[in-house]
């Protein structure tokens, strides 16, 4: 079986990653790193350098580790692997594969693929880091052949240091996309699990309805975020309780998320009591405390060093 996939299998060397933002440049650097020949395309210069810099940071930290004694050789080295563009057509014309890491917004999703597929390679591989949309609806913005190579390819922030990737397949996804997706994960140093298109995949699936629970018992006055987050790294071992965690992907993401899931709980596909409104987040999100992204969260950001 595995003689046959890898025969039929096209091997991706060329990597475009759209959206520069924090999840986009940790896709495009791993890409590099893995010695992936990558583009990174956003729809600014500002943006694009923006990305460059997160780039760059994240590569010193690793540097430090793996090459203390020439940081700048191997930053600069694994950089030459990198290009950026704000000309979307142009970025995806060599691609083997696209990852698009944009604004979770279905629509805007959506007709950044629909370009893509009038311009890219016919065996180009698309995928999306969606977190919080169905993979079918923005394949579903391609032809046919492109849908059998469409996937989502869910990252987990911060994406350097996080070795899983989910690889979600729609009923439509073909069995060499999944494992063209599969190998350049593994060459990324990356482990791959497979969910099926549902709200969540797997670890938002049980962590966002995690994080909603510990608001719910701050606002009822259970326990202080201090004392939870305390409770969770020393009583049950997790790196970062759900406070620092909520401060470090963004209180409006989780809030959005929870939002998109009380449209699917409606369907079925998620119970409606995980996802009720929760006047707390509500009214951290309106007062700007987002978490790592403005300064202020559950925690004032600058006195959380791992947070940086
Ligand atoms: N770039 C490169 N390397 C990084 C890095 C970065 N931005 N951030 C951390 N690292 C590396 C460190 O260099 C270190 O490497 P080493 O093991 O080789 O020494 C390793 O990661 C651990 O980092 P630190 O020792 O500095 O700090 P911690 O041990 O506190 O780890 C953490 C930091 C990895 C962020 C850890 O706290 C953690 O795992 N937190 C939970 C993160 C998490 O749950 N993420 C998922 C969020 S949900 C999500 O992304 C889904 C989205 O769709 C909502």
């Amino acid at each position: 079986r595995h003689l046959s996939t890898s025969q039929s299998t096209a091997k991706v060397e060329r990597l475009t990653v759209f959206g520069a933002g924090l999840m986009g440049a940790g896709i495009a650097q791993i890409g590099a790193q893995s010695g992936l020949k990558v583009i990174l395309s956003d729809v600014t210069d500002k943006a694009l350098e923006n990305g460059l810099n997160i780039i760059s940071k994240s590569l010193t930290r690793v540097a430090k580790k793996k090459s203390p004694d020439d940081i700048e050789g191997f930053t600069s080295k694994i950089l030459q692997n990198i290009e950026t563009t704000t000309d979307a057509g142009k970025a995806v014309q060599e691609a083997d594969l696209v990852v698009e890491a944009i604004i979770e917004s279905i629509k805007v999703k959506r007709d950044l693929f629909g370009f893509l597929d009038t311009k890219a390679k016919a065996d180009c591989i698309f995928a999306t880091n969606t977190s919080s949309l169905s993979v079918k609806e923005i394949a579903e913005s391609c032809g046919k052949e492109r849908r059998e190579k469409f996937a989502g390819l869910h990252f987990f922030n911060p994406v350097p240091a996080m070795k899983l990737v989910e690889i979600i397949k729609t009923p439509e996804t073909s069995n060499s996309t999944y494992e063209s997706l599969r190998e350049v994960t593994l060459r990324m140093g990356k482990s791959p699990v497979t969910c099926n298109d549902t709200p969540g995949f797997i670890v938002n699936r049980l962590l966002v309805p995690y994080l909603l629970e510990s608001i719910r018992m701050v606002e009822r006055g259970d326990a202080t975020p201090e004392d939870i987050d305390t409770a969770m790294e020393l009583g049950a071992g997790y790196p970062m309780g759900p406070f620092k965690l909520l401060d470090f992907v963004g209180l409006d993401t989780t809030s959005y998320i929870a939002q998109g899931w009380r449209e699917k709980a409606a369907a079925g596909a998620i119970s409606k009591e995980l996802v009720e409104p929760i006047g707390l987040l509500e009214k951290l999100v309106k007062e700007g405390k987002m978490g790592r992204k403005s300064g202020q969260g559950f925690y004032n950001v600058s006195e959380l060093p791992m947070l940086k």
